[in-house]
């Protein structure tokens, strides 16, 4: 058992919630913190009772990037010794939905971890960027990559060129986020939308973000192969059968997580 120094692990009603939680630090990236989310990614992937997964920071801040820190003095053989962005991508492969629940600053490696979970949603105090220019550098968890797809080439070249900052409501006009909504109310939506998702059946869920991340990640067609595959593997389960005949029999269905 991890001893849980940056993060706080609470479970709910097929959700969990994993609040990102080194107010110091403006919940930077640190090497730690990042094994304590995968750390809890692993015991969530194989507990199912666990439909959804939120991931949020604080008021003020989402994550403010990678440790700055524990970077400064890296030098690339340290990087070619130890790629300490690597372990970052768990949270990209994980297979059940994640939601980013976002208030603050989402910058640099903050803004990159909630591009790596399903759906963003913002408080309307939300500030996404990419900074890392500013610290001659460049965004290496996606940044360069993820970006491009959610707000185009244009935007995305801007924030990752400039470094500067876009708000809630910019990123729900480019497409970063689904939803923006008042701060007081972050929590009470994102566990709304959670407890929609949550509802559904586990495996099919599972099936539907593999169809998504396949197309988002590979061409048109290798994706629409992929999708065609996985709709055809829900006939298979039960729950598949449970929610057509829910739906002929005019009621609602009573999914069983097979
Ligand atoms: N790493 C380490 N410490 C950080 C940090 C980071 N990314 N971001 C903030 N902090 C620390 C600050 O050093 C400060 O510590 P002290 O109190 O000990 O001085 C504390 O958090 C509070 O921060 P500020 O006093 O700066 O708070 P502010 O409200 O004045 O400003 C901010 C907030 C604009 C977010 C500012 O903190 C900031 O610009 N942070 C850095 C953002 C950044 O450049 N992120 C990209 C990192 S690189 C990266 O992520 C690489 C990648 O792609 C993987």
């Amino acid at each position: 058992v991890m001893e849980l120094e940056n993060i706080i692990f609470k479970k709910d009603n097929k959700i969990a919630t994993i609040t990102l939680n080194r107010p110091k630090f403006l919940n930077a990236l640190c090497d730690q913190l990042i094994k304590e989310i995968n750390y809890i990614l692993d015991l969530l992937s194989n507990d199912d009772e666990v439909h959804v997964v939120i991931l949020k920071g604080s008021h003020k801040a989402f994550a403010a990037g990678a440790d700055i820190n524990e970077m400064k003095d890296l030098k690339l053989i340290s990087h070619i010794k130890k790629d300490f962005i690597k372990p970052w991508e768990k949270i990209s492969k994980f297979k059940k939905p994640i939601i980013a629940s976002v208030a603050g600053y989402a910058l640099g490696g903050g803004c990159e971890i909630a591009m790596m979970c399903d759906v963003i949603i913002a408080a309307d105090n939300a500030k996404f960027g990419q900074p890392e220019i500013k610290l001659g550098t460049i965004p290496a968890a996606g940044g360069t990559q993820r970006l491009v797809k959610s707000v185009g080439k244009s935007k995305a070249m801007e924030m990752v060129l400039s470094g500067s900052t876009i708000s809630a409501e910019e990123a729900l006009s480019y497409g970063l986020v689904s939803k923006v909504v008042p701060i007081e109310d972050l929590d009470k939506e994102t566990i709304n939308l959670a407890g929609i998702i949550a509802n559904n059946s586990l495996p099919i869920l599972i099936l539907a973000k593999e169809a998504i991340l396949r197309s988002f990640e590979s061409t048109l067609s290798e994706g629409m192969i992929n999708e065609r595959r996985l709709f055809q593997s829900t006939f298979e389960l039960e729950d598949r059968k449970e929610g057509m005949m829910a739906f002929i029999e005019k009621r609602s269905p009573k999914f069983k997580n097979n």
